[in-house]
Formats: C-alpha cells, structure tokens, sequence
C-alpha cells in the first residue's frame, strides 16, 4: 500500500519500452493535469484504469501484466497489499518464479512485509528480491539501505529462500530500475531488472511426474469419450500407460486430440482430451497420472492452512475443499499451531482468524490423491471453500498424508440397520431440536420421546445439558467447542440409528452449518429438524435456570443470545412456535411428522 507498487510496475514497463506511444503522449497530459509529481510522468496512472476498477468494488485478484527484454520475457501477478487483500497475493504467487517485495525507505518492514515475505515462503517461490523503494527520500542513504536489508535479511533467513537479494531503487526517477543510478555510487549491484533477467528459474514442470486433473468428460456421442483438461505437470506420449489415481484402474493413451488435430505428445500447461484405449470409469475431478510416479491417496493429511474467511476457520465445520478439479467435503480435525507471521513463532490456537496461518490436520469426506506441496505446487495445493456462500475461504498447502487413517478399514457386519428395523418394526432416524436455552425443547423432546415409548418404539433422548457431564465435558461454549459438540453427538447419533433407535437430541445447535452437518450424516429422510422457535425476550422472561440473569450480569460469557449468536434454520422439518403452542399441541405435531417418516411405529 503506497510504498509504490504502481510506480514500480509503471516503471518497468516504461523504461523497457512497453509503452505505445499514443499511451505515453496521454500519460504525459494526464500526468500534469492528475498525476502527483509535477512535471515527471506520474507512472502510476498506467496501472490506474485497474484500481479504479478495484475502487468500484469489481473483484480483480491479481492482474497480468506482460513485459519483455532481450534476455527475457516476464509476466508481472500484480496483487493489491493490503492487508485484507492475502488471498490475492496468494493467488498470484503460487504460480511465480520470484516474488519482488516493496519496502518504503522511510518506512522500513511492516507486518505486511514480513507477512507477504511468509506467505512467498509458504508457496514455495525460491527466488526474493527486496526492493527498497524511494531512497531519494532518506538522501540516498546507503546506511538507510543496509540497516533496512540487514533488518529483512534477519526475518527471511528462517524462510529458507534459495536467493534473497535487495536493490536500492526511486522508482519515480528509474534509479536502479532499468538503469544505474549515479546517485547511489555506494552500491555496486545489480539493476532490479538485471536481477530479474538473471534469476535462475525453474522450468522444469513438464520434467516432473505426469499429472493430469480432469476438468470434464467429453462425450459427444457413444462413438467418442474423452478426456479434457489441461496437463498440471510431466508429459504424456500416444500409448502412454495411464492410471486413474483414486481407483488404481489402469489403461493406455489412444489418442491425444486438440482442436486443431491430434497430437502424439503433450506436456504441461498443455490443454487437450485424452481418450483411453479402455472404458475406465473416470469422472470430472479424477486424477490420471503415470503408474510409474503415482501421486499419494489419503482421506487425511497435514497441511498449512491461510485463512481468508471474515469468519474465523472452525476445527470440526465442514468446508467443501477443492484439490485439482476435485471437490470434496473436508474438515479441519485438528489445528496443531498457529504461525505469528511477525515473529515466525508458533502458538496454540482453538480457530483461525482471517489472515492467519496454521499448520492443521484435515480429514475429508472420500480419498483424495495429492502430491506433496513440496513436490508438486500444483497438486499440492487445495482451497477451502465456504459451504453457504461459496466464497473462497482458505488456501492449503500439503504436508503429508496422515497414513493411520488410511490402514484403518470399515468392516462389514452381518445384522444390518434394515435387519434391526425389522425386528423392532419401526424405522429409525435422528430428531434433532434446535433452539434457544429456554425455548422449550427438552420439554418437547422429553414428551415425543414418553409418547414413542409407550407406542413401543425404542428410543433414546441426548440432550446437551447431559452429554456435557460425560462424552463432552472438555467442551465449552465458545464457537469452535460448540461446533465440536454438536460434531461428537451428530456421530453418537448417527450410530443410534444405525442400531435401529429413534434418537432425539435437544440441543442448542447455534450454526447452520454444524447442523446441516448431522443432516449429512444420514440418508435423506432420516434427520427431522425441529426448531423451537421462542424469542429470545420470552426465553429470558421464561429464564428457567437462572442463566440468562447471570449472563447479562456479566457471570456467563458466550451465553447464546447474550453474546453469542443463534442462526435461525432456513429449512426446517417443522417449526413449533413455543408463545402460541403448548407443550402437548407440538409434542403431536412433532409425532405426526415422525410417523409419516415410518419411525414412530
Ligand atoms: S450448544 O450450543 O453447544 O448446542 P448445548 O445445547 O450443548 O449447547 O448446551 C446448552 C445448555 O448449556 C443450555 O441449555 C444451558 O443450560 C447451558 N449453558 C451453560 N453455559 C451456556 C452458554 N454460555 N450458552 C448457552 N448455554 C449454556
């Protein structure tokens, strides 16, 4: 943020005659009339069209912009740096050779610095040059300079950078840009684009191990199945042998078709449909990779995790996560440490705020096949998407697969759910009650569950305020322990109906999604949602346990209602308005419902 960024690019572009000529004759009017540097070219007008773009709100993460020397071409990811803006820097540096961090003379490193600095380490960019930028202003101070890169030098020698080097540069004038500056006689290195042109990048992406996600299956008619998309890493011949990586099935590569014809060989960043020479059963998301190199397949790993959700990551909340074109369900099981981004030191952390970054366990809903981040940054790395507003609210980085999990196999039992519901003549499923302290759900609960048992149904009644004497009581009230809560007795219900029993559970349930989470749990049809609506005025009158009263005392902090939030359910099965109902009324409202499921005998 104003350290310059715009001025820079400008610059580059500028000097390495990128600019037409028509462009420059504008930018000379505007310069004088807008610009902020009174006879100069305000460079940073070139780039200005986009962040008058970004100022109205349209969502531009990271532009690209083209340059080029006789030594070499250069794409520039240019990302916003403001704080808020991680996730596009994110974006823009996981594909980058180099990463050219800004630094402001007079300013010296801010958390931004050593954040973005962090980050760049994270995904794995090699090569830093630190740019300390408007050094006219400290007097082209050489012990400005070295105190600065010295100070820099101190934070990235953690990060373990094959190269850090640093230039000090007035992008407004092109010192040491594109050309050297007689101003700063003190330093004998290189020009920021000398560096740039002789950094030692890695091309070597069609030399590693053949990947291939596929993007869509491309069936035009019976005669014809191939597969599009666009070759991640490695190359691919004609009569290749392939593997879908989940299912291990194996054939060879018949053809290899592009729109202007077909092709006998392919390499990364290639776009092409590969048809197999047998019928594979390979959907969108799969992965075909050589059986030589096979990437790793795991239901569990460990990851570094960004964060850039408004609301904080929750362990135990299932977020969709997409890896290659695959999606899949997938949670954080365990946040094993958070990284302070100014110290590098690691601290425990129960959730993740936006911006942070953590090293955590994750679990997913089906295997994934994946490659070390490490190894392979393109089928090493996920995002973590937001299940109600589809916003991105994550990005990760592969650690290791977590092999316990994956040796641990389901086994199969003999008498099965349909077996026990015929031996008990009912159904079974999950009631789940949902609702304020006070508003009325074990009461209800409590007389469905009497009415089912006299009728001869078995059941079993969880509540909340019970299970956090046993199973639960390690967990408190803060978000991330009720989302775990409600995770453990969404499992514990789950194996309730597996044994055949009606299970009622009367439980707060503050979030949408940890509920919508237990509905997933079993099939369709099997979770009924009741929500005992009761306002929360009525709930405190009613106050049944004395709670409320402490709570706005100050005694009970995160009290649902007082400072914790209730996210009323968009869909329930039923709603029981609890100031108009009585207890009896909603308790056979509730039994209707249930047997028109088949679980109430
Ligand atoms: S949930 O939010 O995690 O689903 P749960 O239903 O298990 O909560 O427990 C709620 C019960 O715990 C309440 O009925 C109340 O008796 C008690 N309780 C104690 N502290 C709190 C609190 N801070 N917020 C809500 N309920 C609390």
């Amino acid at each position: 943020m104003d350290d310059g960024k715009s001025t820079l690019i400008g610059r580059l572009l500028h000097d390495c005659r990128h600019v037409p000529d028509d462009q420059l004759a504008q930018l000379s009017r505007d310069s004088r009339r807008h610009g902020t540097t009174g006879d100069d070219l305000d460079l940073a007008l070139l780039l200005d069209g986009l962040e008058a773009e970004r100022e109205q709100g349209i969502t531009i993460d990271v532009a690209y912009r083209f340059f080029a020397t006789p030594r070499r071409a250069f794409i520039v990811a240019d990302t916003p740096g403001h704080e808020q803006y991680t996730r596009n820097m994110a974006t823009g540096a996981s594909t980058a050779d180099a990463a050219v961090l800004l630094v402001d003379a007079r300013k010296g490193l801010l958390t931004q610095t050593r954040r973005h600095a962090y980050v760049c380490s994270l995904l794995r960019i090699r090569h830093v040059v630190l740019v300390v930028n408007k050094i006219d202003l400290v007097e082209w101070s050489a012990a400005r300079f070295d105190a600065i890169v010295a100070d820099f030098l101190g934070f990235a020698g953690k990060l373990g950078f094959e190269s850090v080097q640093a230039v000090p540069v007035c992008a407004r004038h092109g010192d040491n840009v594109a050309a050297r500056s007689r101003r700063t006689p003190w330093y004998r290195g290189p020009t920021l684009l000398e560096l740039l042109e002789t950094l030692e990048v890695e091309h070597a992406l069609s030399a590693r191990p053949f990947r291939f996600p596929v993007q869509y299956v491309n069936r035009p008619d019976a005669s014809f199945r191939g597969y599009a998309g666009t070759v991640a890493t490695g190359r691919i011949r004609r009569g290749d042998p392939v593997i879908v990586a989940v299912s291990g099935r194996a054939s060879t590569v018949a053809r290899i078709v592009t729109a202007d014809g077909d092709l006998d060989e392919a390499a990364a960043g290639d776009a092409i449909t590969l048809v197999l020479a047998d019928e594979l059963d390979v959907a969108r998301g799969d992965l075909l990779v050589s059986p030589r190199h096979r990437p790793e397949v795991a239901d569990q790993f460990a990851a570094h995790v960004i964060w850039m959700g408004g609301e904080p990551l929750l362990p135990g909340r299932s977020y969709w996560m997409r890896i290659g074109t695959r999606s899949v369900p997938a949670s954080v099981t365990t946040l094993k440490y958070q990284v302070d981004v100014d110290t590098l030191q690691y601290s425990p952390a129960r959730s993740l705020a936006l911006n942070g970054v953590a090293f955590c366990n994750l679990a997913t809903g089906a295997p994934v096949a994946f490659d070390a981040y490490a190894d392979d940054r393109a089928t090493g790395a996920f995002v973590l998407i937001d299940r109600y507003t589809n916003a991105t609210v994550g990005a990760g980085m592969i650690a290791f697969a977590l092999r316990r999990a994956t040796n641990v196999h389901r086994q199969e039992h003999a008498v099965t759910r349909v077996a026990r519901a015929r031996l008990n003549g009912h159904g079974s499923g999950i009631v789940w009650f949902t609702g304020l302290s006070g508003s009325g759900k074990s009461t209800i609960a409590n007389l469905v569950e009497q009415k089912l048992h006299a009728r001869g149904v078995r059941t079993y009644l969880l509540d909340g305020d019970n299970v956090r004497h046993g199973l639960n009581r390690d967990l408190g009230f803060t978000d991330p322990d009720r989302v775990e809560n409600v995770r453990r007795v969404g499992e514990v219900a789950k194996l309730f109906v597996d044994a055949g029993v009606v299970v009622l559970c009367s439980f707060i349930s503050p979030f949408r999604a940890e509920r919508r989470l237990v509905r997933e749990l079993v099939p369709e049809g099997d979770f009924v949602e009741v929500f005992v609506d009761a306002p929360l005025e009525e709930c405190i009158r009613r106050d049944p346990k004395g709670l409320y009263a402490r709570a706005k005392a100050g005694a009970i902090p995160n009290f649902t209602g007082i400072d914790s939030p209730y996210e009323v359910p968009e869909r329930p099965e039923i709603r029981i308005d609890t100031t108009a109902t009585g207890e009896a009324e909603a308790a056979d409202a509730v039994l209707r419902l249930l047997e028109a499921r088949g679980f109430a005998g």
